[in-house]
């Protein structure tokens, strides 16, 4: 948002976001109609309208004003869809965003019973839960094992504004049927038609989700305050700690408990608002309902999520857990995973607006080589076009691309493009043309193509609501369409919220028209899903489908992870953007959404020396791994600085690159159970409360504890060692810690907090080169980090040839690593095959295993391989921290060996 940085440069300053631009719930006339919803609604259950079928039921439900069609039904692996929608007889349709779904029809599961009551009628799942519709006061409560866990409507505040004919305005509604904010004046010419209810989770000590918030990750109390916003938006600089919408908007959470964890996925695509109120059961309204359980509900912590959005249905689907592993894997099936990204985009990305010329992107990527320091993805934004036409390369600064990708290609590396979804209005642009042409431009009210101004000046948008103009824009990324390009060319989508620069909240006005009918109030948070889904599908189609693609998106929605990695935006060089990031991004992880990252360095400003190291350390450790800056700040490749920050930034790297087979073991095992790669520590210790809502650290899959300096001049590193009788291992010098537990390091300027978890083995290069693709055959050395009990420690490694779909047809190998104690005087180190179907046969050896807590003193150590005879191995073992290291094992990674270790 350049122009509004002018401004704040005239005044001299280059301050926060200005919240002028966005409103307030109070200047949103649905919203502060639904928080203005404090006495009960009075739905309830109309006699004898339940119909129960084989998967669930049907009834209508009613207040003084309103009659509404319910349906629960009963889906596969404990999750109840609850629908509700208006009575037949609708004025207008409502807006499902279903291709956000894998599935546009959930897998629906059988009910195992039924039971009709009096006042209350009963479904038995076949997983063993149970559903209770409450008839009056209208509400539905759902039970894992015979105790409440979650309910809706338990606070009676669902208020549903259904579509009415125009009659003369009243003052009560106001807002309703048109409403003006900053001059900019919304039309609504179908009127409001808002939805909204509350959800409990009851138990819940926490409730995490509903990404994108620079925010704490535990979501906090608002009712003094703003509610949590889901409306896309490009937001200039935003503020930390703030409920205020941004880029994304993923309308799940999740209620976290000991042993009943549950999910709630609200599948609106219109702007929505979210409440959160921590109560206990007693107050939460579920008195009865929990004492019938436990035994005391003002001692049962709860969490009542209300849910306001602008249109469209109310369409739940309540997930029941009940442990963390079934709450990810149920999500997932319901929208999706990240596809196995391919290799390279787990590198390090190095971007920055702009990259001037050809010759600027050959000095820079030639740079990192002198430099000795890792880069696989050199990234170019919008200057590289001509002129904003996206598609396109400027015909001065980039004008032989062919010859600039070939250069990256020649060196193992790849391109990043952006491609936006603003068109600009140029009749002799060939995608203007064209989408022009075909109607693929999205309308305004008056049914005129929808103008906005963007990057080129005046502007149109793509209307990817329709699937024809989809279809059309993929096919815009074939190689004979976008000249210039090759396989190594991927594509970052910016700017899709949509951003408008003249629009209200700098974004489309709800007025305007999309296919089908739809306006854009109903579409607006799914409508960057569908452009970054357009160009994955387009990347992988323009090579016949056998390259994976890597696609960068701003705005996203539940289901974006299956298509695009997102990053958190226009952060800002300062020491509370890089803390805020952690929240941020463990935010997105659990809601389904693995692939993330901060700009590294902060995007605006320019991050001093020690800020920037910092951060390249805690970017190392996130999943997507980019440097990135605006253009009025001083360039800041690794090398333009002291020796000992430059130094700091490769070692960084460097490291990153050391752990990518653990990362990519990771992403493969998360696109089979849902699991993300970055993960908060309630998903792996939830037996220790106290770490549930930690958002300083993280764990990087189950074996690697992240804990990077996040303050200035720190002398210190304080690290918390999550889990019960646990124990921890200090990467570097291997002391052993139990837990839970506090540890403080010195913090020196290549500390990065990390610890190895007991009982788990992690694969590491040993050596690194400077791409992934040089790596990928590279030996490695075994981290084995033994259990509190010392007998026990197992992990995985993930293989194949890192870039095509030929996993998909079995080239692969999925092997597991296990550390045992046999007996007093045998440990055993076995690799086995964990998928027969991969037949992936690598060269990848292992040269090195480290074994950290070896409390046993090994005399001789011997392998077996295929011929099982015994071959003695040379080792090395340290007395004073139990360290046992193994040289040149022999062993290949996807060959069967055995080590005896005799003590
Ligand atoms: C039961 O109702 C649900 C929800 O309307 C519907 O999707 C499903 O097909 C019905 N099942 C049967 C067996 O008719
Ligand atoms: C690098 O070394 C210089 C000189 O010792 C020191 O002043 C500076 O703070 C160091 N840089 C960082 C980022 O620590
Ligand atoms: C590793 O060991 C744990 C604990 O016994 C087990 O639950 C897990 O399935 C094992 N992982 C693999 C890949 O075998």
């Amino acid at each position: 948002m350049w122009r509004l940085l002018v401004v704040c440069l005239l005044l001299g300053t280059l301050e926060a976001v200005d919240r002028q631009n966005f409103k307030t719930c109070d200047q949103s006339s649905f919203c502060k109609r639904h928080r203005a919803v404090t006495s009960p609604t009075g739905y309830e259950v109309v006699q004898d309208s339940i119909k129960i079928n084989d998967t669930g039921l049907h009834a209508l439900i009613k207040n003084k004003d309103t009659t509404l069609k319910l349906t629960i039904v009963t889906l596969q692996d404990s999750t109840v869809r609850v629908l509700i929608d208006e009575n037949e007889g609708a004025l207008r349709k409502r807006y499902q965003p279903l291709e956000a779904l894998v599935e546009r029809e959930p897998k629906q599961q059988k009910v195992k019973k039924t039971k009709e009551e009096a006042s209350v009628t009963k479904i038995l799942t076949t997983d063993g839960n149970r559903v209770v519709l409450q008839h009056k006061p209208f509400r539905v409560d759902f039970y894992v094992k015979d105790k409440i866990v979650s309910s809706i409507n338990a606070k009676e505040t669902l208020h549903f504004e259904a579509f009415k004919k125009k009659v003369l305005l009243t003052d009560r509604e106001k807002g309703f049927w048109e409403e003006t904010w900053k001059d900019i004046k919304d039309t609504k010419p179908h009127g409001s038609s808002s939805v909204g209810v509350d959800i409990a989770f009851v138990g819940a000590k926490h409730v995490f989700g509903i990404p994108e918030h620079a925010e704490s990750y535990s979501l906090r109390d608002t009712k003094a305050y703003e509610p949590y916003r889901l409306y896309n938006l490009d937001v200039f600089e935003y503020e930390t700690n703030s409920p205020m919408a941004l880029y994304g908007s993923i309308p799940y959470l999740v209620g976290v408990h000991q042993k009943r964890s549950v999910g709630a996925l609200w599948l609106n695509a219109a702007e929505t608002w979210v409440d959160i109120d921590p109560t206990t059961a007693d107050k939460g309204g579920l008195t009865k309902e929990v004492l019938d359980a436990e035994t005391k509900p003002r001692q049962v912590p709860q969490h009542n999520a209300r849910f306001y959005s602008e249109s469209g249905l109310i369409d739940v689907f309540i997930t029941l857990g009940p442990q963390p592993n079934d709450i990810f894997r149920q999500l997932a099936a319901l929208t999706g995973v990240t596809p196995l990204p391919p290799a390279f985009a787990l590198g390090y990305h190095q971007s920055r607006w702009n990259y001037k010329d050809q010759k600027d992107v050959k000095e820079v990527h030639e740079g990192f080589v002198k430099n000795d320091i890792p880069l696989d993805v050199l990234w170019l934004d919008i200057e590289h076009t001509d002129k904003k036409a996206y598609f396109t390369f400027d015909k001065d600064n980039f004008a032989k691309p062919e010859e600039m990708i070939k250069d990256l290609s020649e060196q193992n590396r790849k391109l990043v493009t952006i491609v936006d979804p603003h068109i600009k209005k140029d009749s002799k642009y060939y995608i203007y043309k064209e989408a022009k042409k075909l109607k693929y431009l999205v309308k305004d009210a008056k049914d005129a193509i929808y103008e906005g101004n963007c990057w080129p000046g005046d502007s149109t948008y793509i209307d990817f609501l329709n699937p024809k103009a989809r279809k059309w824009w993929s096919d815009q990324f074939a190689f004979d369409k976008y000249k210039g390009t090759s396989k190594d060319v991927h594509i970052w989508n910016d700017m899709n919220e949509p951003s408008v620069f003249n629009g209200p909240e700098i974004t489309m006005h709800k007025d305007a028209k999309h296919h089908d009918g739809f306006e854009h109030r109903d579409v607006h948070n799914v409508y960057g899903f569908h452009q970054h889904s357009s160009t994955f599908e387009g990347l992988k189609a323009r090579s016949n489908n056998e390259v994976r693609p890597f696609v960068l998106s701003r705005s996203f929605f539940t289901g974006s992870q299956r298509t695009a990695a997102v990053w958190t935006g226009d952060n800002k060089a300062d020491w509370a953007h890089l803390k805020q990031s952690i929240p941020m991004l463990l935010s997105l992880s659990t809601a389904g959404l693995p692939f993330v990252g901060a700009d590294v360095g902060g995007f605006f400003g320019n991050p001093d020396e020690e800020l920037l190291v910092r951060w390249y350390q805690a970017g190392a450790f996130q999943p997507f791994f980019r440097g990135h800056s605006h253009q009025d700040t001083k360039r800041r490749e690794p090398w333009l600085f002291a020796a000992n920050t430059t130094d700091a930034i490769r070692n960084a790297i460097k490291t990153r690159y050391a752990f990518i087979p653990y990362w990519y073991t990771l992403f493969y095992e998360h696109a089979k159970t849902g699991k993300p790669v970055m993960r908060p520590f309630w998903m792996e210790f939830i037996e220790d409360e106290p770490s549930w809502d930690e958002d300083r650290q993280w764990m990087v899959g189950n074996g690697l504890l992240v804990k990077p300096v996040l303050e200035e001049k720190a002398k210190e590193l304080s690290i918390y060692l999550p889990g019960k009788r646990q124990v921890w291992y200090d990467w570097e010098t291997h002391k052993a810690r139990p837990s839970p537990g506090a540890v403080q390091i010195p913090a020196e300027l290549n500390t990065i907090g990390l610890y190895h978890r007991g009982g788990t083995i992690i694969p590491k290069l040993s050596e690194v080169k400077l791409t992934t693709k040089e790596n990928h055959e590279q030996p490695i050395t075994l981290y084995i980090a033994v259990n509190q009990k010392g007998d026990f420690a197992n992990g995985t490694i993930y293989l194949d040839d890192g870039e095509s779909y030929s996993y998909e047809k079995g080239d692969y190998a999925y092997w597991g690593f296990t550390f045992k104690r046999e007996h007093d005087y045998l440990h055993t180190i076995t690799n086995k095959n964990l998928d027969k179907n991969g037949k992936f046969d690598s060269d990848v050896y292992i040269d090195k295993i480290v074994i950290r807590g070896a409390k046993f003193y090994p005399r001789n150590a011997h392998i077996f391989l295929d011929d099982f005879s015994p071959e003695d191995l040379d080792f090395e073992f340290n007395r004073e921290n139990f360290v046992m290291e193994i040289a040149n094992p022999g062993a290949f990674v996807t060959r069967e060996f055995r080590i005896d270790l005799h003590s």
